[in-house]
């Protein structure tokens, strides 16, 4: 036993099943209350969030009820000249905002109004000579940008447009000797990171440059005695990184390492049994970043009030089609 270890107690008045309607209620609250779309969040986190609502809405089978026309339009406006998108109608183009839009008008099936030959050449456009990508124009480079650029070419058809082997050889310089990715070469490993690395390397087909098992026991060792999942070692458990860690290791074959019995126990008691939604640890306020990937989290262990999600493009399996990546 580490009794150094950092984690919570789950109280006793936990929820202790997925509380689904809540949630539904809870994500279109951010439509209602605050007179349509355009209100759902900070400005500078607008295309992302409206991913995070309308994919917990397909998720829990309530996508009916949410406004596609009105979103899709919205999220359409967001795009810039250079081919990218925005978080909000004049805001600078960014990869996570890009990437949300063309999630977004899958789950809405209408991926035909996006021009996916200017958003290639966007994200193209900001991969460096050693293969990493830059987030935006600011020049940060971060691995999460990488999956960011594969996710988007790939569901656009056209991940031929990136230099793939140049990118797969910056992930594996990313790749520490514990198992785990970090942001870039050097950087510590972080359940976070790993995710993007490893759902990289799924979409190039490039998995067997690693070591599963030893990358799938960094992330088992995320598990804390309370159920949940942590991003590194020495810190809180989060409901988002049972998304993290889970979709990891559901891409690597591993879901096993972990005690899905504790997890779950763990996801339900984030749940807010007054408002509805998940908040990151118990008794802590619900938002719809943390209800999407707890909602998720839940699809994987085959809760089957859900739709079935992708563990790679955090997507239900029915809106991906054919545009998913058989792995086994
Ligand atoms: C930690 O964030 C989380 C990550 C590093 C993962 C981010 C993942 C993406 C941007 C890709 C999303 C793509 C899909 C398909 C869902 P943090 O900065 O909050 O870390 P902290 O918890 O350590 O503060
Ligand atoms: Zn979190």
């Amino acid at each position: 036993l580490d009794f150094a270890r950092k984690d919570v107690d789950l109280p006793q008045s936990s929820p202790k099943k997925l509380l689904k309607g809540l949630h539904s209620n809870f994500i279109q609250q951010y439509e209602k209350d605050k007179g349509g779309y355009h209100y759902i969040m900070a400005e500078h986190l607008r295309v992302s969030g409206i991913y995070w609502c309308v994919n917990a809405m397909d998720l829990t089978k309530e996508l009916h009820r949410m406004s596609a026309v009105e979103i899709v339009d919205y999220v359409l406006s967001c795009r810039n000249k250079d081919g990218g998108y925005g978080p909000a109608p004049g805001h600078d183009s960014h990869l996570l905002h890009t990437l949300c839009a063309v999630q977004t008008l899958i789950i809405f099936d209408c991926l035909q109004k996006a021009d996916a030959e200017s958003i290639c050449e966007y994200v193209k456009g900001l991969q460096q000579d050693d293969g990493s990508f830059c987030g935006d124009l600011s020049g940060e480079v971060d691995t999460r940008f990488t999956l960011c650029s594969f996710a988007t070419c790939h569901l656009l058809g056209r991940l031929s447009a990136l230099n793939i082997d140049s990118a797969v050889r910056f992930l594996k310089r990313c790749y520490n000797t514990d198992g785990g990715f970090g942001t870039r070469p050097g950087s510590e490993s972080h359940s976070g990171q790993i995710y993007c690395c490893i759902g990289a390397l799924a979409i190039a087909g490039r998995l067997d440059d690693i070591d599963r098992d030893r990358t799938a026991e960094w992330l088992a060792f995320r598990q804390c005695d309370s159920g949940g999942l942590n991003g590194r070692p020495e810190k809180l458990p989060d409901v988002c990184y049972s998304w993290w860690v889970l979709a990891s290791l559901s891409i690597l074959g591993r879901l096993d390492f972990i005690d899905q019995t504790s997890m779950k126990k763990f996801i339900y008691a984030c749940q807010d049994y007054e408002t509805g939604g998940f908040a990151d640890r118990p008794g802590d306020c619900a938002d719809p970043f943390h209800t999407v990937f707890g909602i998720a989290a839940l699809s994987l262990f085959g809760d089957e009030t859900l739709e079935e999600v992708d563990p790679i493009f955090c997507m239900t399996k029915k809106c991906l089609g054919d545009l998913r990546i058989e792995m086994f």
